[in-house]
């Protein structure tokens, strides 16, 4: 247990807080097991109405710990950060985010999967992935064009360009984007604190229904995108890139 995550019970609400400020929140291996481990555990706790997914009112994520894709990459579709996304993906309850500074890489491809998304204004979202010899993940390649068209997908994906809040939420990444980092956290509390008043079946079936067209194509996309961004992470493009940002410090 470490707690670079901390995990929260507010009556029906669970929060995860990502809580490692000195690494900008970066997420590590064991901090992708917990959290799988606590989504899974919220899915099946009857008591559990939603969960709420944030990091502090200055951070929420700069992405995969960029050390560890050097010296640990994930192997499988069984590594740590793919059944995280996996949890969060089969989750049958309402996943709220809330997203204040920067959200780099996962930090905003986990968005996709979220059912609200409260930001701030100036948040600072982006998916880097071929700048850093990489390629989309978890159903980016294909949510993203879907969603924006491919021509604006492509500034993201292909360029990298960065986004803020009011983009995300103006785009439909995100539902609101709010004043500050204390009011994006504030309001994404009292919105996943509403479920409590809502009657659970109804919410799960809706959400299921919400999701059932897609979850096909989506599973395939994820199989896809993840052989070959564990390809990738080996390349020497991408370990040229990852040294690059570990060497600047
Ligand atoms: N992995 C590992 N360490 C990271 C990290 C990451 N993804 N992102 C930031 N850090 C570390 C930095 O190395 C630094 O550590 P140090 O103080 O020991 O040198 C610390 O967090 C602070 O980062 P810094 O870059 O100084 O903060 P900033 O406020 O200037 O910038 C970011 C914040 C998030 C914009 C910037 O850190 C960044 O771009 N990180 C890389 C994000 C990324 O490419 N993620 C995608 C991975 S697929």
């Amino acid at each position: 247990m470490t707690d670079a995550i901390q995990i929260e019970r507010e009556r029906g609400l669970l929060t995860l807080r990502l809580n490692r400020p000195d690494k900008k929140n970066a997420l590590t291996r064991a901090m992708y097991s917990q959290l799988g481990d606590a989504l899974r555990q919220a899915d099946a706790d009857p008591e559990v109405n939603a969960i709420l997914l944030t990091g502090s009112s200055e951070c929420f994520t700069a992405g995969n710990d960029i050390a560890d894709f050097l010296q640990e990459p994930p192997s499988s579709l069984d590594s740590p950060v793919f059944r995280f996304m996996l949890a969060l993906l089969e989750c049958r309850k309402p996943v709220v985010a809330a997203v204040a500074g920067a959200a780099v890489g996962i930090g905003t491809t986990l968005l996709l999967h979220c059912d609200l998304v409260y930001v701030s204004r100036d948040a600072r979202l982006r998916m880097p992935f071929v700048n850093l010899g990489l390629c989309p993940e978890f159903g980016s390649s294909l949510i993203l064009p879907r969603l924006l068209g491919h021509a604006k997908a492509a500034e993201l994906l292909l360029l990298g360009e960065g986004f803020n809040g009011e983009q995300a939420a103006a785009w439909g990444i995100a539902s609101e984007a709010l004043g500050s980092g204390e009011e994006a956290l504030a309001r994404a509390r009292e919105m996943a604190l509403r479920f409590e008043s809502l009657p659970p079946d109804a919410v799960r079936i809706s959400k299921q229904l919400m999701k059932a067209l897609d979850r096909e194509p989506l599973r395939k996309a994820i199989e896809e995108e993840g052989a070959l961004f564990i390809q990738r992470l080996r390349s020497p493009e991408a370990v040229a890139a990852l040294s690059g940002f570990i060497n600047k410090r």
